[in-house]
């Protein structure tokens, strides 16, 4: 066995961090492949906290090398904050590598995600608030900045002259709001974090990856969210902006198709979703609240209450099928002790009749 990937089913939150925290230590490098600090986990070790949002849980144990690939949206800030607060709790963190491919979240683009859930017309999705949206509509427009523009600053000048002039126009025009950047003040923050980061950042974080799988290396590809909340195969357009199903391993970690032999899910034996969109099994009377309060499904990064019900079948057999499981990892099933009865969903109505797929059209 080479290269194993770690994916949520549902709609996240699904207990991931804990599952691949209990699998690093029998690997030699964990890879997380999308995302960014939308995603959020707790890690207690002996009387120590860790809140990890964008670090790879392996972080834990020195001899597994962490990358954060190329596929993910990296806030450098909050890297910086996550590496301290490690740092302070006497983890040296010498095992981290960065995509210098990655893309950066910029002030513009959180101020933009902000404003687009504010306006939200069509239905508010219920984001996080942390700009991964609008950082990965750059990086698909082709104008984001990468980790590797920080070491040039000519290069991303240029860019975020651009950006700031697009961005302002369109946040305060369109959406009426009120913001300002100052382009040198900008450029110096994240020459900074660039500075700041630059031990960590690697070139071509998929040429480590395939060295690795090349040596016969033990490599955990982790993957954020769940996947319904994928932007092709979840609940549209209630879903994040990126690849949590297994594939996004590939583009987003650079791992052949081929080199991958296992694909782990992880299941909640109920089901919580946070943010807007379907929900077909939600209780949202006593048995949610119930669920809610006895499962702690509070949000790990905004802290949002969420959503809870009974676990469901049809989701669980799309995401078998799109994400190609060979085994399922089920958490939480401690949670539903309290109950009498459970309820088990295997099928949805639907004009009359059943259907056991998942309608692709909301
Ligand atoms: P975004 O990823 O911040 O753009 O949010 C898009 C949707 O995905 C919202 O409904 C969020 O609540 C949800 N979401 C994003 N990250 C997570 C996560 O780690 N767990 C659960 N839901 C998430």
């Amino acid at each position: 066995m080479s290269v194993k990937v770690i994916v949520g089913t549902q709609w996240g939150d699904e207990g991931k961090g804990k599952i691949t925290d209990l699998l690093s230590r029998d690997m030699d490098m964990v890879v997380r492949y999308q995302g960014g600090n939308n995603a959020g986990h707790t890690v207690v070790i002996g009387k120590e906290v860790f809140k990890l949002h964008l670090i790879p849980s392996g972080i834990f144990f020195p001899k597994v090398v962490c990358v954060i690939g190329n596929g993910v949206v990296i806030d450098p800030g909050v890297l910086l904050e996550e590496i301290g607060s490690l740092k302070t709790k006497g983890l040296a963190v010498d095992n981290l590598r960065i995509s210098s491919q990655a893309h950066v979240i910029m002030p513009y683009h959180k101020d933009l995600d902000g404003a687009q859930e504010k306006k939200a017309e069509a239905g508010r999705i219920g984001t996080t608030c942390r700009g991964i949206g609008p950082c990965y509509v750059d990086k698909y427009s082709r104008y984001g900045i990468r980790i590797c523009d920080l070491y040039h600053e000519d290069v991303l000048k240029a860019k975020l002259a651009w950006n700031i002039e697009e961005k302002t126009f369109i946040i305060n025009n369109y959406y009426k709001a009120q913001v300002s950047y100052d382009l040198n003040t900008m450029l110096n923050e994240y020459i900074n974090y660039g500075r700041a980061i630059k031990q960590y950042v690697v070139e071509e974080s998929s040429a480590l990856v395939n060295d690795a799988i090349r040596q016969k290396k033990r490599i955990l590809m982790e993957g954020a969210q769940g996947t319904m909340l994928d932007v092709d195969h979840g609940t549209y357009p209630f879903v994040t902006s990126s690849n949590p199903v297994s594939g996004g391993a590939c583009v987003g970690g650079g791992v052949p198709p081929k080199a991958i032999d296992e694909v782990l899910g992880v299941v909640k034996a109920y089901v919580t979703r946070v943010g807007g969109g379907p929900f077909p099994t939600e209780e949202e009377g006593k048995v949610g609240e119930q669920l809610r309060e006895i499962g702690g499904e509070y949000g790990a990064t905004t802290g949002r209450p969420r959503r809870c019900g009974w676990f469901d079948g049809v989701v669980m057999k799309h995401a078998a099928k799109v994400n190609g499981l060979t085994g399922l990892a089920v958490t939480k099933l401690d949670v539903l002790d309290k109950f009498e009865k459970l309820k088990i969903c295997v099928a949805y109505d639907q004009n009359g009749g059943q259907i056991s797929d998942f309608p692709t059209d909301l």
